[in-house]
């Protein structure tokens, strides 16, 4: 496995591999590091596809709206390299900020509406600095294929959404959320979690789930579906829901009748920790 810190080594790696006769095809997977088993799956995922598995690890500063929320992001390098090296990971880049951004860009990705409900509501510019930094990425790595979470749901749309507006020839593929036994999504955000509130922290699944299963029991009024969901949320002084929100899984604006499959997603702060879940959702009568 190689580890690249700078552009033109990652640029230098890949012409090689390039060049070769038995090149194939490059399987690409960004991350912000503090890999947990989510990043393995979508890691698994590209090395059973791909002839060549790179990964990025560099935690984008443009795509914080918190500053605490970055600096307080976990740095986790070595181990990180491990897992990618036990994943059979051929190439990771890992830039320092300085240098994936030599001059701050003043070139613009504005996501429009699909950044409009969701965590883009609460998270000013978030997602245009995930689609500045992806586009980046792409064009440093130029994949065939990119691998992204459903867990992060809203973000994955974006990244289909601005392929297929630009033309980016890459091909997106999305993996299922990754789940403690008890629901819990994955996140590198878990660890900042004291035990308590790790208890708590489930919640946000309970509530949609009971979302999906009001739905699928045929419940379309999105207001009830909402308020029965919020019912699942613990009323205690740890907790707080940011938004619990149903909407379209493409154009990612709110429905009010459910008659279609629909994202319902949401966001609860945790002490001061903020984690992220969603789950789609086939109305009653619709097979999958
Ligand atoms: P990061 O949060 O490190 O996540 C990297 C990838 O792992 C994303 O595609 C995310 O959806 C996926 N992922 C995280 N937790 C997961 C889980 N429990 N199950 C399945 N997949 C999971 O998302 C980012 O980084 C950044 O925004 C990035 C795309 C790298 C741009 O900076």
């Amino acid at each position: 496995m190689t580890v690249s810190g700078t552009i033109s080594e990652l640029h230098t790696r890949l012409t090689a591999t390039r060049a070769r006769k038995t090149a194939g095809t490059i399987g690409f997977v960004p991350t912000m590091g503090a890999l947990h088993a989510g990043h393995g799956a979508l890691i698994a995922r590209a090395r059973a596809e791909c002839d060549h598995v790179v990964v990025s690890i560099f935690v984008n500063p443009l795509q914080f709206d918190r500053s605490t929320d970055f600096d307080r992001y976990p740095q986790t390098l070595e181990t990180d390299l491990a897992m990618c090296r036990s994943h059979g990971v051929d190439l990771v880049f890992a830039p320092a900020s300085a240098e994936m951004y030599r001059t701050l860009p003043t070139t613009r990705i504005d996501v429009g509406r699909l950044g409009n409900h969701l965590c883009g509501r609460h998270r000013s510019g978030h997602f245009d600095g995930v689609g500045l930094v992806v586009l980046k990425l792409f064009n440093l790595v130029q994949p065939h294929v990119a691998y992204f979470g459903e867990k992060d749901a809203q973000q994955l749309a974006i990244i289909r959404r601005i392929v297929t507006d630009l033309s980016v020839p890459v091909r997106i593929v999305g993996v299922s959320t990754v789940r403690d036994p008890d629901g819990l999504a994955l996140s590198s955000r878990n660890q900042h979690l004291s035990p308590a509130e790790r208890a708590l922290a489930t919640a946000l699944y309970e509530a949609l789930e009971a979302a999906r299963r009001a739905i699928g029991e045929g419940t379309t009024d999105v207001a009830a579906i909402v308020s029965d969901a919020l019912r699942q949320v613990p009323q205690v002084a740890d907790l707080r829901v940011e938004y619990l929100e149903v909407v379209d899984p493409v154009e990612l604006q709110p429905v009010d009748v459910v008659s279609d499959t629909v994202l319902v997603a949401g966001a609860l702060w945790v002490g001061t920790t903020r984690l992220i879940d969603n789950v789609l959702c086939e109305p009653a009568g619709d097979t999958p």
